[in-house]
């Protein structure tokens, strides 16, 4: 049941767990009418503005092109270029944006910095990833799912293989509001942090979906319906290359892990991709990848999400502030 009341900001995917249905159909359709060359612009002269303060390719660019699509216009404010980079405060620089922009996109080192940026914006903020979450990229991901599998989600099960990082949460909470089985394999020393899965088997117990973590992608990968892996080394991780590197091993998603998932397995990964290291240029490549499909449904799950956040029809909610 969609909620009436929604969240001014798209922090974590659990912001918008009652509604994640609603914005999957809704992507359904922007990409139907893309493809068909129907697309409406529904938010004409809304402004986003882009914070990156790592590098992106898909996020930047996926946004760069909904938000035109939609008839407004996007503003990409490298962190490196902005006065936050010479110590103006987000607060400060969050009041400034709210005066110009419809909404803002913030990938942040820190969560503690998106949630701060939110705090003291007026108008929306999208977690463009953090070291915590990456909830754009699961709406895209599971958008990519449910075309796949016709939106039904019983009986299904998504094996992570891999690193306990911000995908990982975001996938771990999105699954289990929609009612999507996982299980995650990582190494023991780099397990998905303990609150973020107890807030997903809360999740879980409503929607029916059941969470397992393991050591063994084995065990992850055994009758699985998809394979989901992503880097070992995330972007601000780069100091503990090495010894994430030996920690692993026997973590990459090849031919011999594929095989024993269900026969009909998806293989998925949100990209960039390390090949050769957590997966084969024969799996990636291969006939059960989805990732191409993955990367382009980040584009149709942008535009729901800003005009979820953005409501078509009026100017976006604006919160007075200081
Ligand atoms: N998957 C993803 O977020 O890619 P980028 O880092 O290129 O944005
Ligand atoms: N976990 C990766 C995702 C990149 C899109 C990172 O944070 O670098």
């Amino acid at each position: 049941m969609p909620r009436t009341v929604r969240p001014k900001d798209l922090l974590s995917i659990a912001d918008i767990a009652a509604d994640l249905e609603t914005i999957l159909a809704r992507a359904e359709r922007l990409k139907r009418d893309r493809h068909a060359g129907r697309g409406r612009p529904s938010l004409p002269g809304r402004t986003l503005a882009l914070i990156f303060e790592k590098p992106s390719t898909r996020t930047r660019a996926s946004f760069e092109v909904a938000i035109h699509d939609l008839g407004g216009h996007a503003l990409y404010l490298s962190s490196r270029d902005l006065q936050l980079g010479r110590g103006e405060t987000i607060g400060d620089t969050a009041r400034v944006l709210s005066r110009y922009c419809d909404a803002i996109a913030y990938r942040a080192f820190r969560h503690a910095d998106e949630i701060e940026l939110a705090q003291h914006a007026s108008i929306p903020v999208i977690n463009a990833l953090d070291d915590v979450e990456h909830p754009c990229q699961i709406v895209a991901d599971l958008l990519t799912l449910r075309e796949r599998w016709d939106g039904k989600w019983g009986g299904r099960r998504l094996a992570w293989i891999g690193d306990g990082n911000n995908v990982l949460h975001s996938l771990l909470l999105g699954t289990a509001a929609v009612g999507l089985s996982l299980t995650a394999a990582t190494p023991e020393a780099y397990a998905p942090s303990p609150a973020i899965v107890e807030q997903a088997r809360s999740l879980a117990d409503r929607s029916g979906a059941r969470i397992a973590l393991t050591t063994d992608p084995r065990v992850a990968a055994r009758g699985a319906d998809a394979l989901y892996t992503d880097v070992w080394v995330s972007m601000g991780d780069e100091a503990e290359e090495a010894a994430r590197e030996s920690a692993f091993q026997g973590f990459q998603v090849n031919q011999d892990l594929l095989e024993l998932a269900a026969s009909n397995a998806l293989v998925m990964h949100d990209l960039p991709a390390h090949r050769g290291q957590e997966i084969t240029d024969e799996v990636i490549d291969g006939p059960r990848s989805v990732v191409w499909d993955q990367a382009e449904n980040r584009l149709h799950a942008q535009k729901a999400i800003l005009e979820y956040l953005l409501p078509p029809n009026g100017r976006a909610r604006r919160v007075a502030r200081r």
